[in-house]
């Protein structure tokens, strides 16, 4: 463990470390071996990289990139989104007047909405496009089930986000889309109706499902996907980095102790073959 300081350490301190003790109570810098280790595998910054990775993992035609570019993808949404965030108003008599004006009266207002637009279906299709390069490399197989269901589950938070985000500018297209997308939600088998209610709030669409589809857009679902990402990167690392195909896998050469870096959590260690 790091140690607290004392009152007495921090005296005839600079000011600056005087004011770093009163936020953070350990050194800025790690001082010791033991300090190093536990601030890395404390850190979840430090410690989603794994220390070494495989030349493989680091070629573009591993992964075409996919997943980084829908990763930064969702980064220009969230930055635009909160943009957009200054001037939208969630009620049926201003959402389109609003809409408006942002295209003819705020600077950049056309750009920052087309960027928020075409952004949202950016990351539709390079989610899909990545979950495909991963089935084709056979990387949602063991030990990486978990994160291929993740991946299910940021695919369908993608979607419900483009869905709630579509109603938003309040015109007869978001209008009649959101009418049919939760009239076929009704016809679900036995919770149907009560799915359709709960998202419009209200018999009908309205005013009561402007907001709540306004909420769901701009807080619960981004809260919820920026998690759920942290914890798919998170993944990649505790199952051993990038997949690797099988032969690669055995050649590659153990360090010392037990297992690679890169050797998932429960692997046995990795036998050197030539
Ligand atoms: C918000 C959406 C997503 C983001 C931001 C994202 C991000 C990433 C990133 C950055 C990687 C590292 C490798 C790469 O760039 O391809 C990765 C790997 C992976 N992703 Fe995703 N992903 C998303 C959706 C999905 C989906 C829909 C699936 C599948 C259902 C999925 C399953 C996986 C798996 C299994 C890996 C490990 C692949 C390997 O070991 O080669 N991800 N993801």
């Amino acid at each position: 463990m790091q140690s607290v300081p004392h009152a007495d350490e921090t005296r005839g301190k600079s000011i600056l470390h005087r004011i770093w003790y009163s936020i953070f109570r350990s050194p800025p810098l790690p001082v010791s071996e033991l300090d190093r280790a536990q601030s890395v595998a404390n850190n979840f910054f430090l410690h989603i990289h794994s220390a070494k990775v495989h030349e493989r993992a680091l070629r573009f035609k591993t992964t075409l990139g996919l997943g980084l570019m829908t990763f930064f993808t969702f980064i220009i949404l969230v930055v635009t989104g909160i943009l957009l965030m200054f001037y939208y108003v969630p009620t049926p008599e201003k959402a389109y007047d609003r809409m408006l004006d942002l295209r003819s009266a705020v600077f950049f207002g056309t750009f920052l909405r087309n960027m928020h637009r075409w952004s949202a279906h950016a990351m539709v299709l390079l989610a899909l496009l990545h979950m495909m390069r991963v089935f084709l490399t056979g990387s949602h197989k063991s030990p990486r089930e978990f994160n291929w269901v993740l991946g299910v589950f940021l695919l369908l938070l993608t979607l419900f986000m483009s869905f709630t985000g579509y109603l938003l500018p309040w015109d007869q297209l978001a209008y009649w889309a959101i009418v049919v997308g939760t009239a076929i939600a009704g016809y679900a088998p036995v919770v149907g109706d009560q799915v359709r209610f709960i998202l419009l709030g209200d018999s009908q669409v309205g005013s009561e499902a402007l907001l709540r589809f306004y909420v769901l857009h701009v807080a619960v679902l981004p809260t919820v996907l920026t998690l759920l990402i942290g914890w798919h990167f998170w993944r990649i690392r505790k199952d051993g980095g990038l997949a690797r195909p099988r032969e690669d896998l055995a050649l590659a050469p153990a360090p010392a102790g037990t297992g690679s870096d890169n050797a998932p959590e429960d692997a046995p260690p990795e036998k050197e073959e030539r």
